[in-house]
């Protein structure tokens, strides 16, 4: 099972277990997950504090987590507390359930598959200095998904992303 962390920068996604406590410590987050069985990793800054945000692989997201996957499509309701963090411009989360990477860029929206170009790892992700890293062996993606730090040589891939007010849907 994963866990879902907000806070209000940029962050970083740790694996499932990523401890709602030390998440609460680095990111003075709020959660309120665990008893959803959902995880998100979302914001934190650049000096490469974590975050959390979305659900995990196994476990279906909950109607009240702002969270909803729907075949290709995943849409997210920045009204709810487990996505609210995503409002804030620099935060980051990873849908572990979809696959998916969202960052929110100076209020734009971007989504990414969050399967590693190199190697295929998809939920050992941090983000720090406006990148996704890849922790499993250090590959760097900019906020348009390109590759800017190696051993992946291929950039993300896309998805398209559309928001209408608070409600924002990803299509992959
Ligand atoms: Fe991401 Fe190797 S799988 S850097």
């Amino acid at each position: 099972m994963q866990e879902k962390i907000n806070t209000s920068s940029e962050a970083f996604y740790e694996n499932e277990l990523v401890s709602r406590k030390s998440f609460l410590k680095t990111a003075g987050s709020v959660a309120l997950f665990a008893a959803l069985g959902i995880s998100f990793t979302g914001c934190s800054s650049d000096n490469g504090t974590e975050n959390i945000v979305g659900p995990s692989q196994d476990t279906p997201p909950d109607g009240n987590s702002g969270f909803t996957i729907s075949g290709n499509t995943i849409t997210i309701d920045l009204t709810k507390d487990d996505a609210s963090s995503l409002s804030n411009s620099g935060s980051w989360g990873l849908i572990a359930a979809a696959q998916t990477l969202v960052v929110n860029v100076g209020g734009s929206f971007r989504a990414f598959t969050s399967i590693c170009t190199h190697a295929g790892c998809d939920r050992s992700w941090n983000f720090s200095n406006q990148q996704f890293v890849c922790t499993c062996h250090g590959s760097r993606f900019n906020t348009r998904g390109e590759v800017v730090q190696g051993p992946a040589n291929r950039n993300l891939q896309e998805f398209s992303v559309t928001q209408s007010g608070n409600i924002v849907t990803i299509q992959k």
